[in-house]
């Protein structure tokens, strides 16, 4: 009896409303380009996290598909899944935290600048949508060119009247994440007991790994340096090209978007010390975004931290970084104030 399958549906639907009202701590957030890559293994992580107790799942295609799997996980957190733009509001509003891993990703020989032409309109509509529906959201952008799409959200934010710079923030955990195995592999040491600051941003010469502020200190020849943070400045290519065509990193990109949204929740929660690296709005260096270590809180980000002391190495690396940076954080600026 078909009817009687609807009434099901809908009673099931009244109930998860209920849940996701009723007494669960966890917070409400939002995935836009949930079908893709990224958004799939990210959704399936957030869906595991207990600090999530709504998962919106958005995107322009295949939604309906990857929200009915990942709600037969039985995990607590109550999943939705939303269908192109008519829909981007209904995703949006109430979240307390908002993922962007939507956009097109490269191919060998391809830059992330290369990527603006598409991603930049479509950050820029997305970001229109947050300023209207959960202008109080932590933002977590990872479509990229990051250097270029956290100026363009910031933009539309200032626009909208909506811009908070303690809630904006571009996502360059998967800089620190390699960092750390590459590191970890040279030294012989376990990942997970290293800690590598990476400062700047999200493109080659942008990525500055501080190899000398690794924990636990370390020491490096100049040759494992120079190799070290060649291979990070690079690590992005290198699963490209291994890839061949087929897209860019998108299972440790989701491992290091759970870890940095995880970060922002446990922030949000009120636990004390969560420290991370993004690719903020700053006043760090000379550049109005720039990355480096945050502390994250009820706020979103309640400090930025400066870069510290640096060798020569890096000193030099920095001035490199920050001749690319401005030019790709103007460039943002000046799409999105057309
Ligand atoms: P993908 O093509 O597999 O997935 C992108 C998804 O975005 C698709 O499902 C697509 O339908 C969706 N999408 C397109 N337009 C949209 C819109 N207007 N609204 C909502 N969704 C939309 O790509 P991917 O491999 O998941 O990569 C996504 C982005 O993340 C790329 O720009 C890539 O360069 C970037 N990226 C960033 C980092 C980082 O460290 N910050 C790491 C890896 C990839
Ligand atoms: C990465 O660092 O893996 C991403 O920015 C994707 C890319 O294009 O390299």
């Amino acid at each position: 009896n078909p009817h009687k399958l609807q009434m099901e549906a809908k009673t099931v639907l009244e109930r998860s409303n209920c849940r996701a009202k009723g007494g669960s701590p966890g917070f409400n957030v939002a995935i836009l380009g949930a079908s893709g890559g990224i958004g799939q293994p990210l959704s399936m992580l957030m869906k595991m996290n207990p600090l999530v107790s709504v998962l919106h799942l958005y995107d322009v295609a295949n939604t309906p598909g990857v929200t009915s799997d990942i709600s037969h996980m039985d995990t607590g957190a109550v999943v939705r899944g939303f269908l192109g733009p008519q829909q981007l509001e209904n995703a949006l509003t109430g979240m307390d935290l908002v993922i962007m891993p939507a956009g097109v990703p490269r191919k060998p020989g391809m830059t992330r600048d290369d990527l603006f032409n598409i991603n930049a309109g479509i950050v820029k509509t997305l970001c229109e949508g947050i300023a209207k529906c959960c202008p109080k959201a932590i933002v977590n952008i990872i479509s990229n060119p990051v250097n270029s799409t956290v100026p363009i959200a910031a933009e539309v934010f200032k626009k909208a009247g909506t811009y908070d710079p303690k809630r904006l923030l571009g996502v360059t955990m998967l800089d620190v994440v390699r960092a750390n195995t590459f590191v970890a592999e040279v030294l012989g040491l376990d990942p997970r007991e290293v800690d590598v600051p990476v400062v700047g941003g999200h493109a080659g010469v942008t990525i500055l790994p501080l190899l000398s502020q690794i924990k636990p200190p370390c020491s490096f020849t100049s040759e494992e340096a120079a190799y070290l943070t060649s291979r990070i400045q690079n690590g992005g290519t290198e699963v490209v090209e291994a890839k061949a065509g087929a897209g860019s990193a998108t299972l440790s990109m989701a491992y290091a978007a759970v870890k940095f949204a995880d970060a922002c929740l446990r922030g949000l929660r009120g636990d004390a010390d969560v420290i991370k690296c993004a690719f903020v709005p700053s006043v760090v260096t000379e550049l109005p975004f720039f990355a480096s270590k945050v502390r994250l809180g009820r706020n979103g980000i309640e400090e930025v931290y400066t870069l510290g002391p640096m060798n020569e190495f890096e000193r030099a690396g920095l001035e490199m970084a920050k001749k690319e940076l401005a030019g790709s954080i103007e460039k943002g600026v000046s799409f999105a104030s057309k």
